[in-house]
C-alpha cells in the first residue's frame, strides 16, 4: 500500500450493483441476460472481498421500488436469486460464508422466505465473510419499521441507539465504503441510516463487468480518503 493509505482495510463494504440492463442492451440481449451476467460478477466480488480481508459485504439485490419493473423481469430476477441462495447455501461451509438477508418479508412469496430462513440458519456459524443480501429492501421502510417496533415497546422518546438496535441487521457495523457502479451517483433508498459517515466510490463500470481489479481500485481509493467524522 502506498503512503496515501490513511485507512485500514474496511470491515464492511456495501454495493449498489447497477447497470445490468444497459450491459444487456449494449449487446442486444434481453435484460435478464444482464442480470445473469450480474450474478457472475457477484461471485467474482465475493472472492475478491474474501481475498482482501473484508468481513461483511452488503449487496443491493432487489429494492422495494424494483417491483414496478415488468413482471417477466421480476420473476426472472427472483428465480436467479433463489438459484443463487441455493448454491451459496450448499457451498457456504466450504468458503466460510454466512448469509444474511435485509428487507421486508412482505410480499415475498413463501418459497423464497423458506429459502432465506434456511440459508440464514444453516450458515449462521460460518465466520469468514458475511454476505448481507438487501432483498425487498428500502432504507426509509427500514427506519419506519424500526420506529414502529419502538412504538410497540411503548417508548415515548427515542435515541439514535434505539433506532440502530431495531434495524434489519443491528449487529452489523455501518459500512465504511459504499460502491455504486454504472456511473449513477445516488443512494436510491439504500442504507440511509447506516451511510451517515460512509465513504462513496462511484465508477462508470457496469455491474456485469465488475471484477477483482475494479474492486481493488475502489478499496485503494477508500484507503486514501481522509475520514474526519465531523472533526478536524
Ligand atoms: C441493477 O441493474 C440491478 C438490479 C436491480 C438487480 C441486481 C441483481 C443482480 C446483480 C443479479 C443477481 C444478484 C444476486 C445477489 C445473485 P439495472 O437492471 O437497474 O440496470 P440498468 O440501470 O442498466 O437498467
Amino acid at each position: 500500500m502506498s503512503e496515501t493509505a490513511f485507512n485500514p482495510v474496511p470491515q464492511h463494504i456495501a454495493i449498489i450493483m447497477d447497470g445490468n440492463g444497459r450491459w444487456a442492451k449494449e449487446r442486444h440481449l434481453p435484460r435478464l441476460a444482464g442480470h445473469n451476467a450480474g450474478a457472475k460478477a457477484v461471485e467474482r466480488t465475493l472472492k475478491a472481498a474474501q481475498k482482501a480481508g473484508i468481513k461483511i459485504l452488503t449487496l443491493y439485490a432487489f429494492s422495494t421500488e424494483n417491483w414496478s419493473r415488468p413482471q417477466e423481469e421480476v420473476t426472472g430476477l427472483f428465480k436467479l436469486l433463489e438459484q443463487t441462495l441455493d448454491r451459496y447455501t450448499q457451498d457456504a461451509a466450504k468458503h466460510g460464508l454466512r448469509l444474511l438477508v435485509s428487507g421486508a418479508r412482505d410480499p415475498l412469496p413463501p418459497s423464497i422466505l423458506a429459502k432465506i430462513d434456511h440459508a440464514v440458519s444453516s450458515t449462521q456459524h460460518n465466520q469468514e465473510l458475511t454476505l448481507n443480501l438487501a432483498l425487498n429492501y428500502g432504507a426509509r421502510q427500514e427506519i419506519v419499521h424500526a420506529v414502529n417496533a419502538l412504538l410497540t415497546q411503548g417508548k415515548k422518546q427515542i435515541t439514535m441507539q434505539d433506532i440502530s438496535a431495531q434495524l434489519y441487521q443491528p449487529q452489523l457495523p455501518d459500512p465504511e465504503l459504499i460502491i455504486r457502479t454504472s456511473g449513477e451517483e445516488r443512494l436510491s433508498n439504500f442504507l440511509l441510516w447506516q451511510a451517515a459517515y460512509s465513504e462513496f466510490y462511484f465508477t462508470p463500470v457496469l455491474w456485469p463487468d465488475f471484477d477483482e481489479a475494479e474492486f481493488n481500485k475502489a478499496l485503494l481509493a477508500y484507503r486514501g480518503r481522509k475520514r474526519r467524522f465531523g472533526g478536524v
